[in-house]
């Protein structure tokens, strides 16, 4: 239908007294890559000026987990996708040690744009990009959230306590049962938190197999 076409036709309800049009939601799917696409251009930050690409996540927009990491490091800035360097494919590794794979979560990041040099994102930062997140936990309504390191975890718990401590208990989010576990780049540094990570993950494992019962 064209726009003029359509515009008649609104306008010939509203002279039927109808106010309102019952319009279909849009798909998650579709609110993700519309919201992907709309922030792409965001300049709220200082990150934008080593942007290649803006990068927002991906995985299944109806998840039952989502994984949130840190930030984009060089290979995310290049190919726009979370996770697909060196941590990346660590990460592809723990999630299939739990028979999961990256189609079945969803990840993303604190903060969609690379930080130079990989450090870690300031605090601005992290507050100017903290609305993107949270409108896609919004969306996807996960009933299970992985914090991925540190920054994540103490950004979204607003908590400055340490790994050891955060990762002894589950949390919550927005209402959301959080784990928190290592940073696969941590764990490629320090192979001796592997062990820690894994017990990490066969608690969020056994909860994810009693959530998709
Ligand atoms: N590290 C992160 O925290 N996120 C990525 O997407 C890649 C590396």
């Amino acid at each position: 239908m064209t726009t003029r076409a359509l515009r008649q036709q609104l306008e010939l309800l509203r002279n039927s007294g109808i106010r309102e049009i019952y319009r279909p939601h849009n798909t998650q799917a579709e609110s993700l890559a519309a919201l992907q696409s709309h922030y792409a251009d965001c300049t709220k930050c200082g990150l934008h000026k080593g942007r290649i690409k803006f990068v927002y996540g991906e995985g299944d927009p109806d998840a039952t987990a989502m994984l949130i990491g840190e930030g984009p490091g060089e290979q995310e800035n290049l190919t726009g996708r979370p996770f697909v360097g060196a941590a990346g494919k660590l990460l592809d590794d723990m999630l299939k040690a739990i028979n999961l794979n990256r189609q079945d979560v969803y990840i993303c990041n604190i903060v969609k744009c690379r930080p130079p040099n990989n450090r870690n994102p300031e605090q601005t930062e992290r507050e100017a990009c903290l609305p993107y997140l949270l409108e896609q936990i919004e969306i996807i309504q996960p009933r299970l959230i992985l914090m991925l390191g540190l920054v994540a975890a103490q950004t979204l718990l607003d908590s400055k306590l340490s790994m050891e401590k955060l990762r002894q208990t589950t949390h919550e989010f927005q209402g959301i049962k959080s784990y928190i576990s290592y940073h696969p780049a941590a764990l490629l540094r320090n192979p001796q938190w592997k062990r820690p990570a894994w017990i990490d993950l066969q608690n969020f494992r056994d909860d994810y197999r009693e959530l998709r019962k």
